[in-house]
């Protein structure tokens, strides 16, 4: 009841009631009363409307009408920043299109890209030469809800890891209304196969744990497929690269041969020395 927005509605229920009551409703228009849509996808509402004996004469079809719709309170007011389409102007807050010929007083409008923004209640207006009214007892509701969205995959800790280490899978994913299952699945032989459900999936690894991951998100409204993660193993062998063992073995090889020369050039110099000494010895 504090709402400003409720008491509008009050205040326009209250005046179309009134208006109603002396038969003075300017416009009369049928459309559903609620619409459920999809986020990323497009609503039609199908629309038509009907004008009271009393205004037919100042709605002339031939002349360019322009439809608009504005959301919230169902009282227009030249200026205010709820309008959100108006078909005489090339760029509208809303992409759409009113796709029923207004001429034949079909009002029927599609919008694209619906956001979950666009959950609210829309009034539709019509704007002539010189009549120009609104229904205000009749809006729709629409709303928009998800599948899950942005659904992702991750691996705790990323690369690769030794067998019998502990590894988290995380699925995340954004929803409303929210998810309700996570299912992880394991590409195995080509072939996708459920291996846990769970937000989460913990395991410790295993050589046949290697390979790619994917979760899927479901809510009541439908389900968001993640990308392929890859869940890598290394061996316990592998831990160290093998070049390196094949550069020490060259190093020690190398060593092995320096010593060798290193003895023999020692063994040499040193029988050159003796030999020399007894020669001097001698002479
Ligand atoms: C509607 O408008 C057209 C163009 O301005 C005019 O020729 C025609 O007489 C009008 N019809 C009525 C019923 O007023
Ligand atoms: C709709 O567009 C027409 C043409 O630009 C303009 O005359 C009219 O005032 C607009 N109506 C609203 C409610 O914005
Ligand atoms: C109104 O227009 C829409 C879209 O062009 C069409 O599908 C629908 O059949 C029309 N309604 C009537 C009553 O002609
Ligand atoms: C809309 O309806 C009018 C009157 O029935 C007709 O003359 C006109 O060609 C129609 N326009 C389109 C785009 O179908
Ligand atoms: C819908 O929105 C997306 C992203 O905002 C954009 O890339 C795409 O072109 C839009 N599609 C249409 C039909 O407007
Ligand atoms: C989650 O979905 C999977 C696959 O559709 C199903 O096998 C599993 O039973 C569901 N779990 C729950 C808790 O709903």
């Amino acid at each position: 009841m504090a709402c400003p927005e409720n008491m509008f509605f009050l205040i326009g229920l209250f005046m179309s009631g009134v208006l109603a009551c002396f038969g003075q409703r300017d416009l009369i228009t049928t459309m559903p009363d609620r619409l459920d849509v999809l986020t990323g996808s497009c609503v039609q509402i199908p629309c038509a409307f009907y004008i009271p004996d009393q205004n037919y004469y100042k709605f002339n079809s031939t002349i360019l009408t322009s439809g608009v719709w504005f959301k919230k309170s169902p009282l227009f007011a030249e200026g205010q920043d709820n309008v959100i389409f108006n078909s005489s102007e090339m760029v509208n807050s809303y992409q759409g299109k009113i796709t029923g010929n207004m001429s034949q007083k079909n009002c029927t409008t599609v919008f694209f890209n619906v956001t979950t923004s666009y959950s609210d209640k829309y009034f539709f207006r019509i704007e002539s030469q010189p009549y120009r009214a609104t229904d205000p007892e009749k809006p729709v509701n629409i709303d928009v809800r998800v599948s899950p969205k942005d659904t992702s995959a991750s691996i705790s800790p990323a690369g690769p890891v030794l067998v019998g280490s502990c590894v988290n899978l995380i699925c995340s994913s954004t929803a409303n209304p929210p998810v309700t299952n996570f299912t992880w699945f394991q590409i195995s032989g080509g072939k996708p196969t459920q291996v846990a459900s769970g937000q989460s999936y913990t395991l410790i690894v295993t050589v046949g744990d290697g390979g790619l991951y994917y979760c899927e998100a479901r809510n009541s409204q439908g389900c968001g497929k993640s990308e392929e993660v890859k869940l890598a193993i290394k061996e316990q062998g592998e831990a160290v690269n093998p070049k390196v063992y094949e550069i020490i073995g060259k190093i020690l090889v190398l060593l092995f041969l320096f010593s060798l020369i290193v003895f023999f050039a020692w063994r040499r110099r040193t029988s050159r020395l003796s030999n020399g000494f007894e020669t001097t010895d001698r002479s």
